[in-house]
Parts: structure tokens; sequence; C-alpha cells
């Protein structure tokens, strides 16, 4: 089932390792080339012999181990289709969240531009910790498989056992079997609100967090797209080209550098309609009048140029925010802009959309059929959409 494709596992020091030696060997009857990478620590619970004779080639360990003239690093990381780090530390998991490539299996992961599945392992306070859970939530570019929760090795009862082999087994089946739907595809997308300077510390801006782009950035890239992810937002990580704007007009000038050679063009950001005319090059003092005017100039509308410059077989989508008559709204905004596609969806609920990790949407093609989308997780949405419109 796996023949022909690369794994790289990467085992960190956790008791959960030997785990993995059965990890191997499912993967080896699947067919595929193992490749093992540890940190120095993990060899304190299950042996490189064993994973050697388990894996067929030899385990790395060490950082500056040199491979035909390619660091070791960045040969792992160009020969495998995906990586799964399991058990993942709750030090290595901090680190990968925030850059550190302190040794091989680190510095792979930081130099790895395909699908990383991570099944984290630790003790039930740990995983508690809120930098631990800050730093899941940085990792969000990345396929997290929680912890269990059950009797620890340490003593105790809570979350943080790793979970089932045969998940991760089925986890990575399944993102390779998806890997090439979307192989040869450009993607761009749009995410997060724009924000629109008043003075060096003042300005305009609203509610979006850019979940949903990220969620649809990190799908599209799953699915072997090449992806451009245009935020305001927080880069996800996880290989996806990002470029980070701040100002709708920024925003403009990126998608326009990017959307010659897309084949979908996703707006899923939530642009400001409008700019303060001037950007005050110093702090705006207070005055002694009550009211404060600042005037404000309309911004391009970015979707619908693009629309207007459509390529031919160009696939744009874009979303429609609104508080009240959300389908009669929509309907007049995707004949208004000319997209293919406005995923609309209702702002005045607070149990979905803005600041939330779930959403309700409807799907309107520009012959006006309309799809719901019922309530689900972003990220089950986002999958959705793309299956919908490509
Ligand atoms: N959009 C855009 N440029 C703008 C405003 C919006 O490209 N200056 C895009 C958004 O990214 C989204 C779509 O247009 O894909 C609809 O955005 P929305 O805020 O719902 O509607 P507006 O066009 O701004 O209209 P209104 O605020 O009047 O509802």
């Amino acid at each position: 089932m796996l023949s022909g494709k690369t794994i790289l596992i990467g085992i960190t020091g956790g008791i959960a390792a030997y785990k993995i030696c059965d990890l191997i060997r499912m993967f080896k009857r699947s067919s595929a080339n193992v490749r093992v990478v540890c940190t120095p620590n993990a060899l304190n619970f299950v042996t490189r012999l064993t994973l050697q004779s388990l894996s067929g080639n030899e385990v790395a360990v060490e950082q500056f181990e040199v491979n035909e003239f390619k660091p070791e690093h960045i040969s792992c990381a160009d020969e495998a289709d995906i990586m799964v780090i399991a058990p993942c530390s709750a030090n290595t998991f901090s680190k990968i969240a925030n850059g550190c490539c302190d040794n091989l299996l680190t510095s792979i992961v930081c130099a790895f531009n395909k699908p990383v599945i991570i099944a984290p392992a630790m003790n039930c306070n740990m995983w508690e910790n809120p930098i631990i859970q800050e730093n899941f939530a940085r990792l969000s570019g990345f396929e997290i498989l929680e912890p269990e929760s059950g009797f620890l090795a340490c003593g105790t009862r809570g979350q943080g056992r790793l979970c089932k082999i045969e998940k991760i087994y089925d986890k990575t089946v399944e993102i390779l079997a998806n890997s090439r739907k979307l192989a040869g595809k450009k993607i761009v997308i749009t995410s997060g609100g724009t924000i629109e300077n008043i003075d060096p510390v003042r300005f305009l801006s609203n509610h979006s967090s850019g979940k949903t782009g990220t969620a649809l950035a990190q799908n599209a890239a799953a699915q072997g797209a090449e992806v451009v992810l245009i935020t305001t937002a927080d880069a996800p990580g996880g290989g996806i080209k990002t470029v980070k704007v701040q100002s709708a007009l920024d925003m403009q000038a990126a998608v326009e550098k990017e959307s010659g050679t897309a084949d979908c063009i996703i707006m899923s950001a939530a642009v400001a309609d409008y700019r303060p005319k001037e950007v005050s090059a110093q702090k705006l003092k207070k005055a002694d009048d009550n009211e404060l005017s600042v005037k404000l100039v309309k911004n391009p509308d970015i979707l619908q140029e693009l629309c207007k410059n459509k390529r031919e077989g160009q696939i744009i989508v874009g979303f429609c925010a609104e508080s009240e008559n959300l389908i009669e709204n929509a309907k007049a905004k995707i004949q208004h802009k000319g997209c293919d596609y406005l995923i609309a969806n209702d702002i005045s609920r607070s149990d979905i959309g803005f600041g939330s990790d779930e959403n309700e949407v409807y799907i309107i093609d520009k012959n006006l059929n309309i799809k719901k989308l019922d309530k689900a997780p972003k990220t089950v949405i986002a999958a959705k959409i793309l299956e919908e419109v490509l």
C-alpha cells in the first residue's frame, strides 16, 4: 500500500519509544521505505540496533554527519514523503513550535516542507501546562495526534499517553493517499483582517482570526498543491509559503504578484473597505475637543479586480461575512463581484465564525445554487470547501 513511499520517523526520549518498533514493522509490511532519526535521548529507551534492524536503514542521530556532501538533515528531508514524530516529548514539541534546531531531528523538521505528523506523549500535567498548550496552538501547520487519556508510565492517570500506533499508521496512509490530488495546482489564499494604520500607535481592523485561511492552506498543501498564503495572521509553518501583509493595499500588491500563475484564488481575508486618508507620522495628540474625525477613503476591492482580470480556467472564490439577510446579501454579492463561488457565513452568531474554531457556511455558485455545510470545525469546513470548488 505504501510502496515507493519513504516515511521518516522521528523518535524522541520518552517511554513510548518502544511502541514505535511496531509502527516501523507496520510501515515495512506495507512496503514503505522507513528511515529513522532519533534524538540522543531516544536511544536511552530503544537501541539503535533494534531500530536499524527493523527499518533496514541506518539510524540518524548526529547532526553534523555529512552524507555525500549534503548535510544529513537536508538529505533526510529531501528523501522522505512524510515525517512522523512519535513519541514527541514536551521538550521537542516546544522546540519545534519555536523553530529551534539544536539536534538532527529538530533541524530536519525545520527544513521539512512536506506533511508532518506529530504524536506527543508526556505526563498529563506537562500536557496541560499553558506553555505547552500555547505551543500546541502554534503548531497548527502540523497534523497533531493528541495524546490519549489513561494510565501513564509515571503512575498517574490523565491525558498524556501516546495515541494508538494504528491511529498514526492510518493517518499516515490517509495523508499519503491524498497527497497528490492537487499536485501541479497553484492556490493563492488570503486570510486575516487587514490593518489600516491611523498613526504609529492606532489602527483600524476587524475580528478575523485567519483560522479558516490557515485551514484551507494546510489542506490544499496536504493534497500536493503549491500554496501561497497571503495573510495578516501568523504563518502556519509546516512548509507553507506565507507572505505576511498588513493593509489592504499590501494585500492587493501581494495578490497581484501571485495571482497571474494561480489556478485558484481564495479570498478568505476580511479586507477593510476603507482606510484613513492620511496616516499621521507622529502619534495623534489628544485635543480639548470632545470629538475626533478621521477621514477614510475607499480601499480597492481586491476580489472584484481579480474577477475582472480572471484568466481562462482560473477559479476565484470569495467569502462573505454578513450579520443579517445572509443568503439574500450573498446572492447579490456574488453577482456584483463576479466570482465563481462565494462562501457565506453569519457573523452575528457567537458560536461560529470570527474567533471560533467552528463555522457553518453556505457555498453559493455563480448560478446561485446553494449548498449548506453544517456546523463543523474550521478544518473540516476548509476540506469540504476545497472538495466542492476544485
Ligand atoms: N474583499 C476584497 N476587497 C475589499 C473588500 C472585500 O477583496 N476591499 C473581498 C473579501 O476578501 C471577501 C469578499 O470580498 O472575499 C466579500 O467581503 P465582505 O467583507 O463580505 O464584503 P464587502 O465587499 O466588503 O461588502 P460589505 O462590507 O458591504 O458587505
